[in-house]
């Protein structure tokens, strides 16, 4: 094949890819109850979701760690796309992140919550290692990358 022409056939099947990708990141947010608060003050609140996980598996809490852990897998979009606060260059990227992390972030949280309803709080506790691995993993990719002229 011509390379020019196996260059056009390579756009005509990643653009569509591309386009599916960025449909996904956007129906995430959208699925979601938008809250009036911005990405960071909906980080905060994860972080104090995060301490009250961590609270309830120590007292042995299963209400407590359960209500903690609803606030992750249940949280509200912010008031703006999330991807906003990044650099044009790195919102598809940053898109990308938001899709797999939230993910994660679900299966660690639900892990978490059926742990603790069973009494398990070596699990509920090793599920909550496995949580805060996934939060500090994307702030190493992301948390110095906002762009705060965006
Ligand atoms: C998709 C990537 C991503 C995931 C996953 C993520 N964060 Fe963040 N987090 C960020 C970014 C980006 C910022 C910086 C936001 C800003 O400064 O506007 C941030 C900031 C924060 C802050 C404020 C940080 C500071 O410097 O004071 C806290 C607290 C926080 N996140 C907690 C969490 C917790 C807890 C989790 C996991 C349950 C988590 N985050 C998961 C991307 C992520």
């Amino acid at each position: 094949m011509k390379p020019l022409m196996s260059l056009a056939l390579a756009c005509f099947l990643i653009a569509p890819l591309a386009q599916a990708e960025e449909r996904t990141a956007d129906q995430l947010v959208a699925s979601k109850t938008q809250a009036d608060m911005t990405y960071r003050q909906l980080m905060e609140l994860m972080g104090a979701s995060l301490t009250m996980i961590q609270e309830g598996i120590v007292r042995e809490n299963a209400e407590l760690t359960k209500t903690a852990a609803q606030m992750i897998l249940k949280h509200a979009a912010p008031n703006h796309n999330p991807w906003t606060i990044m650099a044009d260059d790195d919102q598809a990227a940053f898109k990308q992140s938001l899709l797999s992390y939230d993910k994660v972030l679900d299966i660690e949280a639900t892990n978490v919550v059926e742990a603790a309803v069973a009494g398990d709080w070596f699990g509920a506790s090793s599920s909550a290692h496995a949580l805060t691995n996934a939060c500090i993993a994307c702030h190493a990719m992301w948390k110095n990358k906002v762009d705060s002229t965006n």
